[in-house]
């Protein structure tokens, strides 16, 4: 299956409402991930998800943005046909006047080749650590995996994220 890329000055963005269901996606979402807008919305945002991205970095991404909190990661993801394509997202989360999270907005880049060479190597260290663990098991193994890592770097998941 072929990689897909994107033009530097193109953003992929999605909103979803707080379960991660997705309520908005552009024009370049649509055609990069070769969906029509009527397939995705209302849909669970993992439609789009890649069978090699450890489970790990999502349980972080869930944890940074249900504290309310923004998140950078490098996801890769699968097209409608099987292609795929690296993002960088950043997720951020929406606030309605009570305070609590209605809705979460991701704008993704198209990365630069150096940067998806070493986050790829990063996760497939965290997918060997989750391989014949199921669903939360493998996730908090490759969390742990990860978190471990980013200690001993001493640095946050961004901090790694920005310095690739
Ligand atoms: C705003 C937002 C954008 C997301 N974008 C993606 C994405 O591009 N690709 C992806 O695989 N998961 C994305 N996710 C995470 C998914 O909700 C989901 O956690 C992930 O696909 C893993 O699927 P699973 O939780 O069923 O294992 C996003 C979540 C949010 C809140």
């Amino acid at each position: 299956m072929a990689e897909r890329r994107f033009d530097r000055d193109e953003i992929i963005v999605s909103k979803t409402d707080p379960t991660g269901r997705i309520i908005y996606a552009n024009e370049v979402f649509l055609r990069v991930a070769g969906y029509r807008e009527r397939e995705v919305i209302g849909r669970p945002h993992n439609i789009i998800r890649h069978p090699d991205m450890p489970h790990g970095v999502f349980r972080l991404l869930w944890q940074t943005i249900r504290r309310g909190r923004e998140c950078f990661a490098y996801v890769l993801n699968r097209a409608a046909n099987g292609d795929h394509y690296w993002v960088l997202a950043h997720i951020t989360p929406t606030f309605g006047t009570d305070g609590t999270i209605i809705s979460f907005h991701s704008n993704r880049r198209c990365p630069r080749p150096q940067a998806v060479a070493k986050i790829a190597a990063l996760y497939a260290e965290l997918r060997a650590a989750e391989a014949g663990r199921e669903g939360p098991e493998a996730a908090e193994t490759g969390y742990h995996t990860l978190v471990d890592r980013l200690h001993r770097a001493g640095v946050s998941y961004d901090e790694f994220v920005f310095a690739l």
